[in-house]
């Protein structure tokens, strides 16, 4: 019988600082590995704009066939300065989100001691929250379309598309998590982030289901915000989060801001996760292409994804070895910023390793 803790993973160091970032981050892995039992075996995949500029190539679909056999795909970044906007990210990036059905986009937002921070008066004990970004639906579907294009009565639009069983999917998945954050000790509290006074459609089938929904999780707080106000209250009162969920769009917006009260993209990492299927693990501060091969670039987002990488793979002991890894050597390093944290990425990877 396969070893159970032995795990394929794909790699897509992808463009720009990805590759290195990625490194570390398999470095972290494959240590924490060797301290609880685990196996990893990492295989490369070359997507990304170096390719895509070789081939015309962004991902085939038998490609896609071949990640679906894997256990998990890490990955580092995607986004190149010689590639149009939109080719790479459709192509590759939210190609991987539709195809393999990661319809929940997981983003954790905790401020680690010794980070700073740029809310006044805000601690680590203030900001330990977590978004639950729905993933596939809604503005990103590409429902809608052009007319008249050019001429000066051009209509463009975009669709909010979301059907009851992509909302009750995300929403389930808000709830269980809250709930399991609740077991941990932390409030477990779910709150809804929409704009229901606006989006009368789509805004109240989401607002519906989850006030169907929480009628059967009567241990977890619930709590609505406009998605503008949300934006107030992140900065405000971070304290009043626990779980968040919310559209795709919104959470996009909404987790950049997130990742600078915890300190900057330096630290932010996202899970791209279907609980039945291959998920997908990433830093998510993109290629930052002008750092490419300098050794500067902060690695602790790729760490923290590689973190929940293990996490979603069942194996809390090592994941959390990693936090409290990660968490120590934010308190060593001066700053998150790529050339400013005292350290190269090597060294900041080699700290968090032998701290576990
Ligand atoms: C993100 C990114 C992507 C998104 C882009 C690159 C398509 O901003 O992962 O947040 O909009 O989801
Ligand atoms: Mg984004």
């Amino acid at each position: 019988m396969a070893d159970p803790r032995h795990y394929e993973i794909a790699v897509i160091g992808g463009d720009g600082t990805g590759p290195e970032v990625v490194e570390e981050g398999k470095k972290v892995l494959e240590t924490a590995g060797k301290k609880f039992g685990i196996n990893f075996s990492f295989t490369d995949f070359d997507f990304g704009g170096e390719r895509y500029k070789k081939t015309g190539e962004t991902i085939s679909d038998q490609e896609i066939e071949d990640l679906k056999k894997f256990r998990a795909i890490y990955l580092g970044a995607i986004g190149h300065p010689d590639v149009a906007p939109g080719i790479l990210e459709l192509g590759i990036l939210l190609k991987l989100r539709f195809t393999l059905d990661q319809y929940i986009n997981l983003r954790p937002v905790k401020l680690y001691p010794g980070i700073d921070c740029p809310l006044k008066d805000k601690g680590p004990e203030d900001i330990d929250f977590i978004v639950v970004r729905e993933n596939t639906g809604g503005l990103y579907t590409g429902h809608g379309g052009v007319t008249r294009k050019g001429t000066p009565h051009e209509v463009a639009t975009q669709v909010m598309v979301y059907d009851r069983q992509m909302v009750d999917r995300c929403l389930k998945y808000s709830f269980e998590l809250a709930k399991e954050r609740k077991d941990e000790g932390k409030p477990g509290k779910l709150t809804l982030v929409n704009k229901t006074n606006v989006l009368t459609n789509v805004g109240d089938l989401w607002f519906r289901a989850f006030m169907e929904m929480k009628e059967s999780y009567p241990g977890i707080e619930t709590d609505y915000n406009h998605i503008d106000a949300a934006c107030m209250w992140m900065v405000k009162n971070p304290e009043w989060y626990d779980v968040m969920v919310i559209p795709n769009m919104f959470g996009d917006i909404i987790t950049d801001l997130g990742a600078m009260i915890q300190g900057g993209m330096g630290i932010a990492a996202g899970g791209n996760i279907n609980p039945e299927g291959t998920s997908m693990f990433e830093p998510i501060g993109g290629s930052a292409p002008k750092y490419t091969g300098m050794n500067i670039i902060n690695p602790l987002a790729a760490i923290e994804a590689g973190r929940m990488m293990l996490k979603h793979l069942g194996e809390p002991e090592a994941a959390k070895s990693i936090e409290n890894a990660v968490s120590d050597v934010c308190t060593k390093i001066k700053s998150l910023s790529a050339g400013k944290m005292g350290y190269s990425t090597s060294e900041v990877g080699d700290m968090v390793a032998s701290q576990i």
